[in-house]
């Protein structure tokens, strides 16, 4: 039995598969609409959640499974004080695989470790987000037709954005892969991150503040938005939540074919007029997003 606790669980090779796996689902939907007939998945969202929960269990509906699970950790025994290790053990009664999200970094991993099902980690705290990278690689792979040889700016919280740390770790195994991470000096990405995995990877990146400046050098700008939900007091939230907007005037700076991606939800960092512009493509990495988790379910349970 496998999980998905951090992108690096699947190799390069299988992470390949999943993505064709993916196309072919988008391509052949019908096919698939029975595959997981039977089964269930339980959706743990111990964190609000819009996206991620509903692509979760749009993604087993099509493929003809059901869905149990709860969206808010008090309508749940964790509110009675209930552990996730005794949680994931009667949810393994019901279900037949699990995604869980939780505001504590490496709670969907001691699940894991007392569950009979695969779970699957939709975010946890400032770690990893790996399901939003496996639709990140999806949308840069379907729309760039590669993975390698790219020249990407992370922009925002990359001290908190967990799915920032996530696509770092899963791109630093391709080829000639770039990286310019832009955020103001409080929100630079976590020292572990350069140590345990730019530098001992030997990937090429910069750190630097100014969004016009990294812009006409990218091929993919990947926008963040600021966490509030991590910081510890409000002043300094106040004062870093705009620091970066991209609108149409930053956009005329950058390469005609950069893509825009974003994990969302957006806040105030993407004007809303660059939703028209065709490299805008943040909501069709939504819709990638679910045949991407549909590829991972089938994947899971027929390990
Ligand atoms: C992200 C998350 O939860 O980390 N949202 C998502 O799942 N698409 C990004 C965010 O909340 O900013």
């Amino acid at each position: 039995m496998r999980h998905l606790l951090s992108p690096l669980d699947f190799s390069v090779e299988e992470i390949n598969d999943l993505l064709d796996l993916a196309v072919d689902i988008e391509h052949n939907p019908d096919k698939y609409k029975d595959a997981c007939k039977g089964k269930k998945i339980a959706t743990l969202f111990y964190e609000p959640s819009t996206r991620t929960r509903l692509s979760f269990e749009t993604a087993m509906l099509n493929l003809g499974g059901n869905v149990i699970g709860f969206s808010d950790a008090n309508s749940s025994s964790a509110s009675k004080g209930e552990s996730v290790a005794d949680t994931i053990r009667l949810i393994s009664c019901y279900a037949d695989i699990c995604a869980m999200r939780h505001p504590k970094e490496g709670a969907p991993l001691v699940a894991s470790l007392h569950s009979t099902i695969p779970v699957i980690n939709a975010g946890d705290g400032g770690h990893q987000h790996p399901t939003q990278t496996l639709a990140d690689l999806m949308t840069i792979r379907s729309l760039k037709g590669r993975l390698d040889h790219l020249t990407i700016g992370l922009c925002g919280d990359l001290k908190f954005g967990r799915t920032v740390h996530s696509l770092i770790n899963a791109l630093v195994r391709y080829e000639g892969i770039k990286f310019v991470l832009i955020s103001p000096p409080e929100l630079r990405i976590p020292g572990y991150m350069k140590e345990e995995v730019l530098d001992a990877n030997h990937v090429e990146y910069e750190e630097v503040s100014s969004l016009d400046e990294a812009i006409g050098k990218l091929d993919i700008l990947y926008m963040t938005r600021v966490q509030k939900e991590r910081f510890f007091n409000e002043e300094d939230y106040i004062r870093l939540k705009d620091c970066y907007i991209l609108d149409m005037t930053k956009m005329n700076m950058a390469k005609p074919d950069m893509l825009v991606l974003h994990p969302l939800p957006r806040v105030n960092e993407i004007a809303v007029e660059v939703d028209n512009d065709p490299r805008a493509v943040y909501f069709k990495q939504v819709q990638y997003a679910v045949y991407v988790r549909m590829a991972l379910i089938l994947t899971l349970l027929n390990s």
